[in-house]
């Protein structure tokens, strides 16, 4: 369903997210006849160049970064059509009225702050003051938002300056993963899982984020932040969330957001004997140290914890967190562990067994239930565990499978105005209440990550953590 037609800011246009994911998902928007054909993007940053300099660049990036099966030449022309460029300075005066000229009436008005958070600032009060926002305009933030409880709190309070929070939309793009909704979907829509989702039945979750890429070329960024404050302050901690949260009245913005909010509010400080930190050691690429250029440097590349959420749903259940680069393989997924069923009437070598949900994020998007069943043939009662498995390739057809990007999803979300999978204000600082006095402790005691083989699982103490609860981590 096309969404209404719209004006879209797009700041810092020639910047590396704008030509990987934004420029890319709005011509796959475009090309699904999702944008109508009045829409126009219009591309800001500070190179001077004009319009056609830059369609050349995003043609470019969408070439680059779309596999051509995904690429038709003929909807490339006309979405290149939907284009402008305006160069602007951003803490300056030049480019502004250029800007104004280009917004048009009667036009959804989105404004993408695809920039440093430094100049959040900047645009939000120009966009203001000079009129070329109106009062149901919206913008985009993305990550980092903040470094720490302070800064976050700075920054809603720089943007709340300008607009309300009904026009904020910070995006987490771990939210706007198919997957992901479907947790909420698995959840709430039916009734077999919600009445065993708590503490009684469920023995423990674990949430992975596994990557096989280091840092790369983002090690002067990295090595401000670690793992805790790039993944788990906002990805792993929304994923937390929506598998924790109680069931909103409605899936709509703030019934939802409230409840994830109740989630992270409720979250115990964590213990340091809970904590693994790890950094990755050279192999065939160069190692963490090297990548980030900083010998001495203490920042983690590996996190693995253990969490408790201290009310009356998840009182005893632990969540094992991990997340880290250069593990073995890319991989990432919400595994709930059910209890073990409480006496076993067959012989104790059939033994007591548990059920396991897994909800897969990628690849290979899908949903898998581990039973168990007798094997079968005339062995006796000798009982198996099978899945229950749900690859959606397998059930939907392949074309099932060619779900919209998080990003391409959740621009749209912006422009229909629903802030559902968008943070709240609230939210992130709730979040960053949470990190910072884990944070804080490294520093204070200049904890030091324990180095781990890059394409392995981790640090050896990440399975000691599991160990020691008499438990094991799902292979990656
Ligand atoms: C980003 C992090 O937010 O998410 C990166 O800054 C990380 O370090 C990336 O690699 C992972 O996203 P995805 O969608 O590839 O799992």
């Amino acid at each position: 369903i096309p969404v209404d037609p719209f004006d879209l800011v797009i700041f810092g246009a020639t910047g590396d997210l704008a030509r990987r994911k934004i420029l890319p998902g709005l011509y796959r928007r475009f090309c699904d006849g999702q944008m109508p054909p009045e829409a126009r993007i219009i591309g800001a940053a500070r190179t001077e160049q004009d319009s056609a300099a830059w369609v050349e660049q995003v043609a470019e990036a969408i070439e680059t970064f779309l596999p051509a099966e995904k690429r038709d030449p003929a909807g490339l022309k006309a979405f290149c059509e939907r284009l402008r460029y305006v160069p602007i300075d951003a803490t300056g005066t030049a480019g502004w009225d250029a800007l104004r000229a280009e917004m048009r009436e009667g036009m959804v008005q989105a404004f993408y702050f695809s920039v440093a958070p430094s100049l959040f600032g900047a645009l939000a009060e120009r966009l203001h003051n000079l009129n070329i926002a109106r009062h149901d305009a919206r913008i985009v933030v993305e990550k980092p938002f903040g470094r720490d409880l302070a800064s976050a709190r700075e920054l809603n309070a720089t943007l709340a300056a300008h607009f309300r929070e009904q026009q904020i939309y910070r995006i987490d793009h771990y939210l706007g993963k198919e997957t992901v909704q479907n947790l909420m979907a698995v959840r709430f829509g039916n009734t077999l899982f919600e009445p065993l989702w708590n503490a009684q039945y469920v023995d423990h979750v674990q949430i992975t984020v596994a990557e096989e890429v280091g840092v790369g070329g983002r090690g002067a960024y990295y090595d401000k932040s670690g793992a805790m404050r790039d993944m788990v302050q906002n990805h792993l901690m929304q994923l937390l969330c929506l598998t924790a949260m109680e069931p909103p009245a409605h899936f709509e913005p703030n019934a939802v957001r409230d409840e994830k909010l109740k989630v992270i509010r409720a979250l115990d400080p964590v213990a340091p004997e809970h904590i693994v930190r790890g950094q990755y050691k050279a192999g065939q690429h160069p190692s963490y140290l090297q990548d980030v250029e900083n010998e001495d440097s203490l920042t983690e590349s590996f996190i693995a914890m253990k969490l408790h959420i201290a009310n009356w749903r998840w009182n005893g259940t632990p969540f094992y967190l991990r997340t880290g680069k250069r593990l073995k393989s890319r991989k990432s997924e919400i595994v709930v562990h059910f209890k073990k069923t409480p006496h076993s009437i067959f012989d104790a070598d059939a033994g007591s067994r548990s059920n396991v949900l897994s909800i897969r994020l990628q690849p290979d998007e899908g949903i898998d239930l581990r039973v168990t069943i007798k094997e079968p043939g005339p062995g006796g009662m000798r009982l198996i565990d099978v899945p229950l498995d749900m690859s959606f390739a397998d059930a939907l057809g392949p074309e099932a499978t060619d779900v919209p990007d998080a990003y391409e999803r959740l621009i749209m979300d912006v422009i229909r105005g629903n802030q559902t999978l968008f943070m709240r204000g609230d939210e992130v600082e709730a979040a960053w209440g949470w990190t910072d006095p884990i944070i804080e402790a490294w520093t204070r005691r200049a904890d030091q990550p324990v180095p781990y083989a890059p394409g392995s699982t981790g640090p050896e103490e990440a399975a000691i953590l599991m160990h020691r609860d008499d438990r094991r981590w799902r292979e990656i």
